[in-house]
């Protein structure tokens, strides 16, 4: 069958998630894509506007641009190319910035520089929270700012997987009441989680009828209102196969990029895919998939493939993602799970060397975290042509 051919309105789509860190807005409307050209085979070719051709970011630009737009189905090889800004076109683009700033009273208080990862399958009980949780617990042990919504509004379980069982309180912060995230310290990082199991009054085992649109609200509610401050990462444990959250979230922060956990069980991959399917329908980037409930390594070494084998690697093939990682079965996941200490952060045993490896990936490949030390020095340039206001 040949690849179906991708529109220009594809494209665009997917670079809406792609954000240039400093002027916290997406390329395309912030007018930096200048052409799309689509080849025969797939091929794109996507030309951005730079506000100074030297500028550090390039490197991540390009980085991002190419992982998004080649997740489109059907996307040969995306090439970037780059062109410098006019003066007349820099002020523009600094209105636009400045217009978006104000009038559109920034509607999350999630850093543009924080890279925002959910975490989702197709189906319930393949360990999307206890993936979410370890992940969390290791990327802060490394030393990152890591955010953690829990929007899975009627099963939350992310407060008892990270030990953090108390309240959130709330803060005036211009004028608004904010909610201050529950904050623990995880070696050189920090841990920031909001939940609904967290909101005063929600305890674990109330059965919270919400449906679809309420869920939406809660989600919305914990982007928008929530103070989360300095991130390095969010993360945000997805519930279930709801559909109309993933939509949300590509509604409200089209920049989310997907992992898609799945177990080893090859069954397990027509359910999985559809989640990715969904995760491409609103343009968010999969960045990978995750194999949860892997072989069982007992003691001695040996390795017993009780839910059988080779579904990350089947499903990664399917949707074009790579395979991040492979977590075993292991009842340390369960018993850190249920102790509020992720097992990730053990300091032997095949749980830790599993999500150390995973962490591996995300950071050095899949999804690194931005760096800016050295690009401030582009907003002074972009600013010296005479730009004030
Ligand atoms: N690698 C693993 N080894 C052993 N047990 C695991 C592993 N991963 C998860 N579990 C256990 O499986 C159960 C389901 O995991 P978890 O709650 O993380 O799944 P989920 O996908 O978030 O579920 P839901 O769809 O209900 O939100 C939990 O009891 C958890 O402790
Ligand atoms: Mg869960």
């Amino acid at each position: 069958m040949p690849a179906a051919a991708i529109s220009e309105e594809a494209v665009r789509g997917a670079l809406l998630g792609v954000i240039d860190p400093e002027l916290g807005d997406n390329v395309i409307d912030l007018g930096m894509v200048r052409r799309i050209d689509i080849g025969e085979g797939g091929d794109v070719d996507v030309t951005l506007a730079l506000t100074t051709a030297g500028c550090p970011l390039r490197a991540q630009l390009m980085k991002d641009v190419r992982l998004r737009v080649s997740s489109i189905p059907g996307a040969g090889e995306v090439r970037v190319h780059f062109g410098e800004m006019t003066t007349e076109q820099k002020k523009s683009l600094m209105a636009q910035a400045r217009w978006k700033a104000r009038e559109q009273a920034p509607a999350t208080d999630i850093p543009p520089t924080a890279r925002v990862v959910a975490i989702a399958s197709g189906k319930g009980g393949v360990g999307k929270s206890s993936v979410t949780a370890n992940l969390a617990a290791e990327l802060a042990r490394r030393g990152f700012t890591v955010g953690v919504l829990d929007a899975d509004i009627g099963g939350y379980s992310i407060p008892r997987m990270l030990g953090l069982p108390g309240k959130v309180d709330a803060a005036e912060v211009g004028g608004r009441a904010r909610i201050v995230p529950l904050e623990k310290r995880v070696g050189e990082g920090l841990l920031k989680v909001v939940s609904m199991g967290s909101m005063p009054g929600a305890e674990e085992d109330e059965a919270l009828m919400w449906r679809g649109l309420m869920l939406n609200r809660a989600v919305q509610h914990f982007l928008e209102d929530v103070r989360w401050g300095d991130l390095d990462y969010l993360l945000i444990d997805m519930p279930p196969g709801t559909s109309d959250i993933q939509m949300g979230l590509a509604r409200m922060l089209p920049r989310t990029e997907m992992l898609i956990v799945t177990t080893p069980a090859l069954a397990a991959q027509k359910v999985a895919a559809r989640a990715a399917d969904m995760a491409r329908k609103g343009y968010l980037r999969v960045a990978g998939v995750v194999e949860n409930m892997s072989a069982f390594v007992c003691d001695h070494g040996r390795s017993y493939p009780l839910f059988g084998s080779g579904g990350g690697e089947r499903l990664a093939g399917q949707i074009g993602a790579p395979l991040l990682g492979t977590i075993p079965l292991d009842p340390a996941v369960a018993a850190g799970g249920d102790a509020g200490s992720p097992a990730a952060l053990s300091d032997t045993g095949p749980v830790a060397e599993a999500f150390s490896a995973l962490v591996d990936q995300i950071v050095e490949e899949a999804v690194p975290p931005v760096q800016m030390a050295t690009c401030t020095a582009r907003i002074f340039e972009a600013a010296g042509g005479n730009l004030a206001p």
